[in-house]
C-alpha cells in the first residue's frame, strides 16, 4: 500500500487542499507532505478559484462545506480548466447523497470526515495515477489521428521524445535555447512551445537577429521614445513590449551583435525595458525562446557571444535531431509532402518509382526537412507523368542502392567512430524494410516491389521479427 502511494509521488504539479478548518487543513497538508506530495492550501472556494486561475494543479481535495461558495462550486470550476485536475470531495459523515451527487458532477472520489489517513493516501495515489494514464492515452490518440504535433510530423522515437519534452518545458516560464542543424524544424519547435504554454493566448513575436542591422536592433527590441534619434519621429513600442503576456522568439541568436548582448541580458534578468531615449523603464512579462544552428560554445570561445547571456538563455535546451537520425520519419514525410505538393498544384496523384524511392530513403539529407520538402517539390514539378523517376531527382540524391540485396553501407555518413555504434547489415536491412513499409502504409505487396524482393521473402523477414 505504501508502495502504491510512492509510485505516483512526487508529482511535478501540486495538490490543492480547500478546507476552512485550519487544524484539518494542516493535518491534510502534513499527511500528503509526508507522502512526498507538494501541496497548496486555501480556506475558501473563492481563494481556490483565484489560485486555479494562475496555477496548474494535479488534484484538488475540497471540503464540501465551505464558508462562502461550497465544494460543488470548486468542482464545477475545476471542470472548466485544461487539463482538468483530479478532484476528491470531503463530505461530512452520513451525507452519502451529497457524495454521490459529487461523483455525478465529475469528482473522481469522495472521502467522509473524519478522514482515514490511509484512505486519503490511497485515494490520492489512485486518482493521480488514473489521471496520468488518461493523459497518456489522449497523447497517443492525438499522435495517431492528427498529422503530428503543431505542424511537426514524426513518429520516430526521437520525435516522440521531442514532443514530450516540448510539452513539459512549455509549462515553465524559463527561457529555452533551441539548437539543431539548419532545416530541422527549430522554428516549428518555438511555435509549439508557445502554443502548448499557458501563454498561448498571448502574442508570439519573432525577431530574426541575423536579418536586422545592428544600429536598428536596440530600438527594435526595446522601443524608443519620440525623437530619440534622427529619424525617430514618434515613439515606438519595442518587440519586448509587443510580446508582453506572451512569448518573444529570438531566432539566429548567435548573430546578436556583441554590443547588444549585455542589454538583452539585463532585460532577461528582471523584465524591465528602457526604450532608447526614454527616462523610465517599463515592466514586461515575456517568455524568451532563442534558436540557433550554430555551435554557441564555439562563439563563446571566439569571444563573439557572452557566456552569461548564454547561461541565461539556456535554462532549458532543446536539441532538434537531424533527419538522418530518424529514418522512419523520412518515409512519412515523403508521402505527406508528395500528397501536399500534388494537391497544391492541382495535379492527379503521383507516386515515386521504386528506384526513386530507394534513393530518397537512402539519402542522408544534410539540409534536413527543408531539403526534403524542396526535393519533393522539385520532383513533382519536373515529373512528366504519374510516376516520379530517379532522373527527376537532383544528382546528389541519385545514388540508387539497388535492390535490398546490395544496400550499400557507405551512403550513411561516416560519423560514427566506435565499432559498436555501427549498425550491422541485418539491422540496417531491417530498418530499411520498416521504412519502406512505413512509406507504403503497411502495404506489403507494394513494399516488396520497392524492395526488389518477392512477397514471400518479405513475409518471412517480417515473421523473423524486423
Ligand atoms: N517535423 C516536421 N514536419 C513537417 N515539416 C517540418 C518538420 N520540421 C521542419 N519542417 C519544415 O521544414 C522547414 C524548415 O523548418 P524550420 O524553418 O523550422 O527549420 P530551422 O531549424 O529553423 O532551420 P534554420 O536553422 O535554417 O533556420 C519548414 O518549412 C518547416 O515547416
Ligand atoms: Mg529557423
Amino acid at each position: 500500500m505504501v508502495d502504491d502511494t510512492q509510485r505516483s509521488a512526487p508529482t511535478d504539479e501540486p495538490v490543492l487542499i480547500v478546507e476552512d478548518d485550519a487544524a484539518y487543513r494542516q493535518l491534510l497538508e502534513d499527511e500528503l507532505g509526508d507522502a512526498r506530495y507538494r501541496t497548496l492550501a486555501v480556506a475558501s472556494a473563492e481563494d481556490a478559484q483565484a489560485l486555479l486561475a494562475r496555477r496548474t494543479v494535479a488534484l484538488v481535495i475540497s471540503d464540501l462545506r465551505l464558508p462562502g461558495a461550497d465544494g460543488r462550486t470548486v468542482l464545477e470550476w475545476t471542470r472548466t480548466l485544461t487539463p482538468v485536475p483530479g478532484f476528491i470531495m470531503l463530505t461530512g459523515f452520513g451525507t452519502i447523497d451529497e457524495a454521490v451527487a459529487a461523483l455525478k458532477a465529475g469528482a473522481d472520489d469522495f472521502l467522509t470526515k473524519p478522514v482515514d489517513l490511509e484512505h486519503l493516501r490511497l485515494a490520492v495515489s489512485r486518482v493521480l495515477e488514473s489521471r496520468r494514464l488518461r493523459a497518456e492515452v489522449a497523447r497517443y490518440r492525438a499522435l495517431q489521428t492528427s498529422s503530428g504535433f503543431h505542424g511537426m510530423s514524426g513518429t520516430s522515437p526521437a520525435m516522440l521524445k521531442l514532443f514530450d519534452l516540448i510539452r513539459r518545458i512549455a509549462r515553465s516560464d524559463s527561457s529555452v535555447l533551441i539548437t539543431g542543424e539548419s532545416g530541422t524544424g527549430k522554428e516549428l519547435v518555438a511555435r509549439a512551445l508557445h502554443a502548448e504554454s499557458p501563454r498561448a493566448d498571448g502574442p508570439l513575436v519573432t525577431l530574426n537577429c541575423a536579418g536586422i542591422p545592428e544600429s536598428l536592433l536596440e530600438s527594435e527590441l526595446l522601443g524608443h521614445a519620440a525623437g530619440a534619434f534622427s529619424g525617430a519621429r514618434g515613439a515606438r513600442r519595442g518587440l519586448f513590449a509587443e510580446a508582453d503576456g506572451g512569448t518573444l522568439f529570438l531566432d539566429e541568436i548567435a548573430e546578436m551583435p556583441p554590443a547588444m548582448q549585455p542589454k538583452l541580458l539585463r532585460v532577461l534578468q528582471d523584465g524591465q525595458v528602457r526604450p532608447v531615449g526614454a527616462n523610465a523603464e517599463i515592466q514586461t512579462d515575456v517568455r524568451v525562446l532563442a534558436a540557433t544552428h550554430r555551435d554557441i560554445a564555439e562563439r563563446i570561445r571566439s569571444g563573439d557571444f557572452r557566456e552569461d547571456l548564454f547561461y541565461r538563455l539556456e535554462t532549458f535546451r532543446i536539441d532538434v535531431p537531424p533527419l538522418r537520425e530518424r529514418g522512419e520519419d523520412v518515409a512519412a514525410l515523403l508521402r505527406e509532402r508528395l500528397q501536399a505538393q500534388t494537391a497544391a498544384l492541382g495535379l492527379p496523384p503521383r507516386r515515386f518509382s521504386p528506384r526513386a524511392l530507394r534513393a530518397l530513403l537512402q539519402y542522408p539529407y544534410p539540409g534536413n526537412v527543408r531539403e526534403l520538402i524542396s526535393l519533393v517539390e522539385r520532383a513533382v514539378t519536373l515529373a512528366d507523368g504519374e510516376v516520379i523517376e530517379i532522373g527527376d531527382l537532383p544528382e546528389r540524391v541519385q545514388i540508387d542502392a539497388g535492390p535490398l540485396s546490395d544496400i550499400r553501407l557507405q551512403v550513411l555518413p561516416p560519423t560514427r567512430s566506435h565499432a559498436e555504434d555501427w549498425e550491422t547489415l541485418a539491422e540496417r536491412e531491417a530498418r530499411y524494410i520498416r521504412e519502406v513499409l512505413a512509406f507504403t502504409d503497411g502495404n506489403k505487396q507494394q513494399a516488396a516491389r520497392i524492395l526488389g524482393i518477392g512477397r514471400k521473402t518479405l513475409y518471412r523477414k517480417i515473421d523473423e521479427g524486423l
